[in-house]
């Protein structure tokens, strides 16, 4: 057996959020409960993730009876335990005795009681209060034999600026400055007249001083782990045994997760795809295959899949259960991608407040004779029956960069295009010409180790981080093939343009071209690329381009397309330069789905790049095929993101795959 995401894990996990904690007047339901969950093959439930009001619901008075003997009958009837510290929702005794524990928004007016995930993630109070029912938390069931994973708070997210973030984040600031005059420099504090006299003159986070905001965000991030780290001590000191996990949100734009990773031991995600929504479900399974590579790459391990909805979400303007089949194949998905556990939010819809709608397991009418009890039961099934698949690993010959600082810079800067920035956008695009033709990929942040990979693709790398730039030079000049865009290399960490030419730092001579000027087109307007004759990459005609288009000189690339209209006919569209012995392309706009498919498959095809299927050509729209390895052994996702039949044949094998359907083949 390889490596699993939970050491010595023996079955896929297959669960949910459990909140008995809504239920305790109803005994009849909680014994119903165990009865329902032996029949939808849960193995796993998570506990007590918004529970602190019944775990302590007065200050310093403590009731962990009930939980006693909800983990008990858990055990006794087979499930193993998640258990949450309850951190992410405040009880009301807690917020009105200590106000300090609330958050303040940008104009520092504190927030009254209500909703969660908003407490003040520096305050003391909040966190000796976190930290003494942690304790209690741990030194009860930490050694608890249903006890298989501590579950971090919920989702955490936000930001705060009372007067002790704005603190702590001014000692943040001197510990990465040292001094004002370094500080000033790194934002460009001199423009505007926003000149720092002191550390203590950093008040306002303000976002034209984009330096500044940009630190904001990180602050944010390690003060978000920072708390993290404070709640995971006592977990440690009671329970060192037991892996700790905290529920992430994908690409979500407030927190860095590249930070959180070190501090975890095992990665777990949310993942809440709107099917059959105003997008293609093969799209909308391509963003979802994106999310569930880049949580595998944070610890290059297998992840757990923590919440999904059984059927619908409840806080989309529109969502619609998922079809017959489809949550087969999410789940599967999933897998396919590298979880190790399929988990749901939530098990069994309350009768009352904000997620009373949102999809569960148990539906209102309590038994187990629905459609999506049925389709969750089959998948615990079948989850059971696949439990060789465990350990495998994934792995992955093509990276695509997506880097949150870069992400905050690009979408903080003014100038560039305002609106249609697109970065996330951007590289998912890049991202999904290698899901279609079945190409694995690894979803990694800038500065990460390239040595592993054939082909890296570089969308937009507005900034270079230091060390980024060498480590592509590096790449591409031991033999790797490197994709980029338009919009990099223009500025640093802490969002100052570089001088004498772009891309920057060692990059020109990486690209062999020099970017001397930006045309930001209108949504209205477009541009056109022209294929070169013998470009070697098969690429023909004519390609549309919008919104960004670079006016690029060579300085040693060979022109593979050009732009036909404007002051820049005729200058080069795409490039490409030899490097050492690898080759850099860089394409100078924003292009049609075709250049995408054609330029993409043409560099796959040129250093021989396969999915399963042989070849680097895209499998039939609808089609994802994915592959997880162990010992010689290959497990092979077919899956079929679309309503109609369809034929593929991968690993010479015919198949044909029923609407919504997902075929496992095993090789040898
Ligand atoms: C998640 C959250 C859950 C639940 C769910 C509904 O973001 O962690 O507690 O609210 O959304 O989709």
């Amino acid at each position: 057996m390889g490596l699993t995401a939970l050491p010595g894990q023996k079955v896929f996990l297959h669960g949910g959020d459990y909140n008995p904690d809504q239920w305790l007047d109803r005994p009849d339901i909680l014994r119903e409960d165990l009865r329902l969950m032996k029949l939808a093959g849960v193995n796993v439930v998570s506990l007590g993730i918004f529970a602190w009001a019944n775990l302590e619901p007065r200050e310093g008075e403590f009731t962990f009876e009930w939980m006693d003997q909800v983990i008990e009958s858990l055990h006794a009837n087979g499930q193993q335990v998640i258990l949450a510290t309850p951190s992410g929702a405040k009880p009301n005794w807690l917020a009105l005795k200590y106000p300090q524990v609330r958050r303040c928004d940008a104009q520092g007016r504190r927030e009254p009681q209500q909703l969660r995930h908003n407490h003040c993630m520096t305050s003391p109070v909040y966190r000796e209060k976190v930290r003494i029912i942690n304790t209690h938390l741990a030194r009860r069931y930490g050694k608890n034999p249903a006890l298989v994973l501590w579950h971090l708070s919920n989702e955490y997210s936000g930001e705060c600026y009372c007067d002790l973030c704005k603190e702590a984040f001014r000692q943040w600031l001197r510990a990465r400055y040292k001094t004002v005059a370094a500080m000033n420099q790194a934002w460009w504090a001199h423009f505007w007249s926003h000149t720092f006299g002191g550390f203590d003159e950093v008040d306002a986070i303000d976002p034209h001083v984009n330096g500044l905001a940009l630190d904001w965000k990180r602050f944010t991030t390690d003060q978000t782990v920072d708390f993290m780290r404070a709640e995971i001590a006592p977990l440690r000191e009671f329970s060192p045994q037991v892996p700790v996990t905290t529920n992430m949100m994908g690409t979500f734009e407030g927190l860095d997760y590249w930070r959180f990773a070190p501090a975890l031991d095992v990665i777990s995600w949310d993942s809440y795809p709107l099917w059959h929504s105003n997008r293609s479900d093969y799209e909308v399974a391509s963003d979802t295959a994106f999310k569930h590579d880049l949580n595998r790459s944070l610890k290059r391990r297998p992840w757990l899949l923590m919440e999904s909805t059984p059927s619908n979400v409840n806080w989309a303007s529109i969502s619609r259960p998922k079809k017959p089949g489809v949550h087969r194949l999410a789940c599967l998905q999933a897998v396919a991608h590298g979880a190790d556990a399929i988990c749901y939010f939530q098990w069994r819809k309350g009768r009352g407040s904000a997620e009373k709608f949102h999809g569960a397991v148990v539906d209102h009418v309590g038994h187990e004779h629905t459609r999506v009890f049925g389709e969750v039961a089959a998948v615990g099934r079948e989850l059971a029956a696949v439990k060789d698949i465990l350990g495998s690993e994934v792995t992955a010959k093509a990276a695509v960069i997506f880097d949150w600082d870069n992400r905050w810079a690009i979408n903080s800067s003014a100038g560039c295009r305002h609106s249609e920035k697109n970065y996330e956008a951007t590289v998912q695009r890049h991202y999904h010409e290698l899901f279609r033709r079945g190409v694995a990929a690894e979803v990694i942040e800038s500065t990460c180790d390239l040595a592993d990979y054939q082909l890296v693709i570089a969308p937009m790398l507005y900034m270079l981080k230091p060390g980024v730039a060498e480590n592509l030079r590096r790449f591409v000049h031991d033999g790797g093939t490197l994709i980029s865009t338009y919009m990099t290399g223009i500025a640093n960490e802490t969002d100052l343009v570089f001088t004498g030419g772009w891309p920057a730092d060692g990059l020109m001579e990486l690209f062999g071209v020099w970017a001397q000027e930006q045309d930001l087109l209108w949504d209205h307007q477009s541009q056109t690329l022209l294929a070169v004759p013998d470009n070697g990459l098969g690429l023909t005609g004519s390609y549309a381009a919008r919104h960004y288009a670079e006016v690029i000189y060579t300085r040693g690339a060979r022109v593979l397309a050009t732009f036909e209209h404007e002051f820049y006919a005729g200058f080069p569209a795409l490039t490409v330069n030899s490097f050492g012995r690898g080759k850099a392309y860089y394409t100078a706009s924003r292009n049609d789905d075709r250049f995408h498919s054609d330029f993409i498959g043409g560099v796959l095809s040129d250093i021989k790049l396969h999915g399963p299927h042989g070849s680097a050509l895209p499998l039939p729209d609808g089609i994802s095929v994915q592959v997880r390895r162990q010992e010689g052994r290959e497990f092979i996702f077919v899956m079929n993101f679309s309503e109609i039949r369809q034929e593929v044949s991968v690993a010479d094998r015919p198949l044909r795959l029923e609407p919504w359907g997902c075929e496992i083949l095993a090789v040898p």
